[in-house]
C-alpha cells in the first residue's frame, strides 16, 4: 500500500506527532494512528438552509460504517452549502467561493481521501472542483431527487412547473390561491428538485465523468439503495486510497467526452456547461466551448423528463435509469475513461434493458435527434453564447426580429407587464448586466418572464438573449451565457431598442445587424450602466478576478491545480 498521507501528521514520537494524535484519540480506536487506516473525510453540504441536500448527514452515516468495515477513519467533514432557492444574489457568486474553502480545508488537514456528498444545483461542482485542485482519491454520493409530488391529480415537476403555473397565472388562466395551494404538493419528500434540472444533471455528470460507483445517480433520496450505495462507497474508498486513485487518473478528456454525451442523452441543463469548463479549467484538460457542440451534436435526446420533456426523476429511475440511457448511447461513449472503481465506465453499460420505453426512448426512436447544447457565435457573442435546442420552441430556432432591451433585471420587473411597452411576439427580449461580473454571480435570470399582454394572447415563447444563466428546469428560446458579457463591454451592452437581431440556431450564429462604426460610436459614448460596484469581500474579490462564461466563470487565480501538499507545520 501506499503511504498514507495523513501519516506526515501522525507518525513520529515528537511533540508535533504527540499533539496531532492526542487531540484526535477522542472517539477512535487506539490503531487509528498506525499507519494502515485510511483517513476519510466525508465532505458533508448537509444544511438546513440547503433543504435539498439535508438528509445527507444520514447518506454520511451509511457511507461511515463503510469507512469502518473496511478498516478506515471516516471523519465528517461540513463544508459550505449552497441552498439554490435561498441564497443571494445567486448561488452561482458563492460555487467558486465553497470550492475554494473546501479546497483548503482538503489540504490543510490530515486526510488520506474524501467523500464527496453534495445535491442541489451547486454543491457537486464546488465538491468536485476542489476534488480536483487537491488531487486526493475521492469519489461522489449524489444525494438523488425527490419523489413525485401531485397537485390535483397530476404530477409536479420542481422549477419547471413553478415557471409554468405562474406564467397561467400572469396570464388569467389559474387562480392566485390554486397557485399557492400546489407549493406544499411539490416538494413531496426529502431530495433535490425532481426534473432534469442542474442538480440531477449534475449528479449523472458526475456519473458519466467516472467519479461515483456506477448506476447511483438519479436514485431518489428516500431510497434505500441510496443507501446501501453510500455504504459501498465508504468501502470504495478505501480501495481506492490503498491504489492511489486519483480524480487526475479519472477525469481526463475522454471522461469529459462522456459527460458531455450524457447531459444531451437525458436533456441536461446548460448550466453543465459552465461546471464541467471551470473543473477541466482545475484539471489542465483541454475543454473548451466548442467542444460541446461538436461532441454533443450527435447526440440524440433519448431521456423524455421535464424541463426537456414530460416526465420526472423517479420515472427516469425506474425505467432503468442513468445507465440505461448511457448503454443505448455506448458506441458515442469513450471507451478508454474509468471510473472510481478501476474499471471502464462502458464496461457497466451491458445488459441495461428500458422498462419504459415512453420514458427512455431506444437510441433507434429518440426524443428528438439532435440534442447537444448548441454553440452561436455571431458579432453579437463574439466569444460564444448558447442554446438549450432540446428546451426551445422549433418555430423560433430561427428568427429575426426587433430588440427590446432591458438594461438590468430591476428595468425589466419595473417595465414588463406596461401596457404601453412596445412588444409583439416577434419581438427579441435581450438583458444586460447579468453577466459573471455585472450582476455579480450571473444569475439564473435568462428565462425572462413574458409581458403580461402577450401571455394573455397565449404567446408561451419568445426569443430571449442575455448574459445570463437559466436554471436547468427552464425552458423557451433562450440563448445564454453571451460572452463577453455586457459589464466586461461584450456588444450585447450596445443593443438599443428596435436593432434587429437574427437567431439562426442550425447555422450557429447570432447576428446583431447594426453596422460595426455605429457600434463602435455607441461604445464610446458613455453608458449608462447599471452594473455592480462591490467594494469588499468576496464580491470584490469575485469582480476583480472572475472569467467570463466561454471558460467556466472560474476565478483567475484558481485555473490549475494547488496538489495536496502543504510544506510547513503549524507549531
Ligand atoms: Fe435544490 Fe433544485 S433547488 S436542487
Ligand atoms: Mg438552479
Amino acid at each position: 500500500m501506499v503511504s498514507l498521507r495523513s501519516q506526515e501528521w501522525y507518525a513520529g514520537q515528537d511533540r508535533d506527532g504527540y499533539i496531532h494524535r492526542a487531540w484526535m484519540r477522542r472517539g477512535l480506536p487506539v490503531d487509528a494512528f498506525d499507519g494502515e487506516k485510511p483517513h476519510i473525510a466525508i465532505a458533508n453540504t448537509a444544511s438546513d438552509l440547503t433543504p435539498c441536500n439535508l438528509h445527507l448527514n444520514e447518506v454520511a452515516s451509511s457511507v461511515r460504517d463503510g469507512i469502518l468495515e473496511a478498516g478506515g477513519v471516516p471523519l465528517n467533514l461540513p463544508v459550505v452549502s449552497l441552498g439554490e432557492t435561498l441564497v443571494r444574489p445567486t448561488a452561482m457568486l458563492w460555487r467558486n467561493m465553497a470550492a475554494m474553502a473546501m479546497e483548503e480545508m482538503f489540504r490543510a488537514n490530515p486526510i488520506d481521501g474524501l467523500v464527496l456528498l453534495g445535491g442541489c444545483d451547486k454543491t457537486i461542482p464546488s465538491l468536485l472542483m476542489a476534488a480536483a485542485s487537491v488531487d486526493l482519491p475521492a469519489v461522489v454520493v449524489p444525494g438523488g431527487p425527490a419523489l413525485t409530488g401531485t397537485f390535483k391529480g397530476r404530477p409536479l415537476g420542481c422549477g419547471t412547473d413553478v415557471w409554468r403555473l405562474s406564467e397561467d397565472v400572469r396570464a388569467g388562466v389559474m387562480s392566485a390561491q390554486e397557485f399557492t395551494d400546489s407549493e406544499s404538493a411539490m416538494l413531496r419528500s426529502k431530495g433535490h428538485c425532481n426534473t432534469m434540472g442542474t442538480a440531477s444533471t449534475m449528479a449523472v455528470v458526475a456519473e458519466a465523468l467516472g467519479m461515483t460507483i456506477p448506476g447511483v445517480a438519479g436514485t431518489p433520496a428516500p431510497d434505500a439503495r441510496l443507501l446501501a450505495t453510500s455504504h459501498a462507497t465508504g468501502k470504495l474508498i478505501i480501495e481506492m486510497v490503498r491504489e492511489d486513485r486519483r480524480p487526475s487518473e479519472i477525469l481526463t478528456k475522454a471522461a469529459f467526452h462522456n459527460a458531455i454525451v450524457a447531459v444531451a442523452g437525458v436533456g441536461g441543463s446548460t448550466n453543465a456547461v459552465v461546471h464541467l469548463l471551470a473543473l477541466a479549467g482545475r484539471l489542465g484538460v483541454d475543454l473548451t466551448l466548442a467542444d460541446f457542440d461538436e461532441i454533443g451534436q450527435r447526440i440524440p435526446l433519448l431521456a423524455n423528463l421535464q424541463p426537456s420533456g414530460t416526465h420526472l426523476m423517479d420515472d427516469l429511475f425506474r425505467a432503468g435509469g442513468v445507465l440505461a440511457v448511457l448503454a443505448q448511447l455506448k458506441d458515442q461513449l469513450r471507451p478508454e475513461a474509468i471510473t472510481v472503481t478501476g474499471k471502464p465506465l462502458v464496461d457497466y453499460l451491458g445488459d441495461r434493458p428500458i422498462y419504459d420505453d415512453d420514458v427512455i426512448k431506444p437510441v433507434t426512436e429518440p426524443v428528438l435527434e439532435d440534442a447537444g447544447i448548441a454553440v452561436l457565435r455571431g458579432n453579437l457573442a463574439p466569444n460564444g453564447a448558447i442554446i438549450k435546442p432540446s428546451a426551445a420552441s422549433p418555430e423560433l430556432l430561427t428568427h429575426r426580429g426587433p430588440a427590446v432591451v432591458f438594461h438590468s433585471i430591476e428595468d425589466l420587473h419595473a417595465r414588463l407587464d406596461d401596457e404601453d411597452l412596445v412588444i409583439t411576439p416577434d419581438s427579441i427580449m435581450v438583458l444586460q448586466g447579468c453577466g459573471p461580473r455585472g450582476y455579480p454571480g450571473m444569475p439564473e435570470v435568462g428565462n425572462m418572464p413574458l409581458p403580461q399582454k402577450l401571455l394573455r394572447q397565449g404567446v408561451r415563447d419568445m426569443v430571449r438573449i442575455s448574459d445570463a444563466r437559466m436554471s436547468g428546469t427552464a425552458y423557451g428560446t433562450v440563448v445564454l451565457h453571451v460572452s463577453p458579457e455586457s459589464a466586461a463591454g461584450g456588444p450585447l451592452g450596445l443593443v438599443r431598442d428596435g436593432d434587429l437581431i437574427s437567431l439562426d440556431v442550425p447555422n450557429r450564429t447570432l447576428v446583431l445587424e447594426v453596422s460595426d462604426e455605429e457600434l463602435a460610436a455607441r461604445a464610446a459614448a458613455p453608458a449608462d450602466s447599471s452594473t455592480a460596484a462591490p467594494t469588499r469581500g468576496w464580491e470584490k474579490l469575485y469582480v476583480d478576478h472572475v472569467m467570463q462564461a466561454d471558460t467556466g466563470a472560474d476565478l483567475d487565480f484558481l485555473v490549475g491545480s494547488s496538489g495536496a501538499k502543504v510544506g510547513r507545520e503549524s507549531h
